[in-house]
């Protein structure tokens, strides 16, 4: 997919204030500091479209980007951002639950994680919630720029067979770097098909 237009549309504090929903939309989350703004900035070739920051706990609100005036991408507060009160912490969980449950035209949610990492608590946790409430999901393994490429294979396999004991199937996976600018193409391929999939089908939201 070539990216023509990639704008910024709003930041919400709740789903209820999201932009009109009649386009697909696609959502990034996963845990804080994972790499899900520079992810969308590598993806649309702009420096500076979502906020990032070596800082966890960025990006704290829901942030909507509409991309060739076709599709929304959706760029999520992380999860599991320990140095918050517990308060602060329930009220970003609820944001993200609430939106992921009540936004009707989210078509699929991209689930980042550290590919340097073995699988984390929080995270096999909220795929299992993604299981629980039948969200459809991807995973995308990020920051592969920082190991080797067979040691990332092999964290990748390793993450598949942890998957696969709770999982029959296993979910569409993507390897990337934001750094490196590698792996985004797969990610807009999916997207593309999927939307043209909508709209051959007649989907409306
Ligand atoms: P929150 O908004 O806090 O939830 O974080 P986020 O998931 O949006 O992470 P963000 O994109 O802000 O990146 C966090 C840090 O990781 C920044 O210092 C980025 O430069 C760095 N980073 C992100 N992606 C990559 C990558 O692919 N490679 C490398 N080497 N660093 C990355
Ligand atoms: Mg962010």
């Amino acid at each position: 997919m070539v990216i023509k237009t990639a704008e910024f549309v709003k930041s919400s504090d709740r789903w209820q204030d999201c932009p009109e929903g009649e386009l697909p939309e696609y959502a990034f989350i996963g845990r804080s500091n994972v790499g899900k703004s520079s992810l969308i900035n590598a993806m649309m070739n702009y420096k500076d479209l979502a906020k990032t920051s070596r800082t966890p706990g960025k990006t704290q609100l829901i942030n909507h980007f509409i991309i060739n005036e076709k599709w929304y991408l959706t760029d999520l507060p992380g999860y599991g951002y320990a140095r918050v009160s517990k308060t602060m912490r329930k009220d970003f969980e609820k944001l993200i639950t609430n939106y992921i449950l009540n936004r009707k035209n989210l078509v699929n949610l991209f689930i980042l994680v550290d590919s340097r990492h073995t699988p984390q608590i929080i995270d096999v946790e909220f795929i299992e919630w993604c299981g629980e409430n039948g969200i459809p999901f991807s995973i995308i393994f990020t920051k592969s720029d920082k190991l080797k490429p067979n040691v990332i294979a092999k964290n990748v396999e390793h993450y598949k067979t942890e998957l696969l004991k709770t999982w029959e199937d296993l979910p569409e996976t993507y390897i990337t770097s934001a750094e490196k600018k590698t792996g985004g193409d797969a990610i807009l391929d999916f997207i593309s098909k999927t939307n043209e999939f909508l709209l051959n089908n007649h989907v409306k939201f």
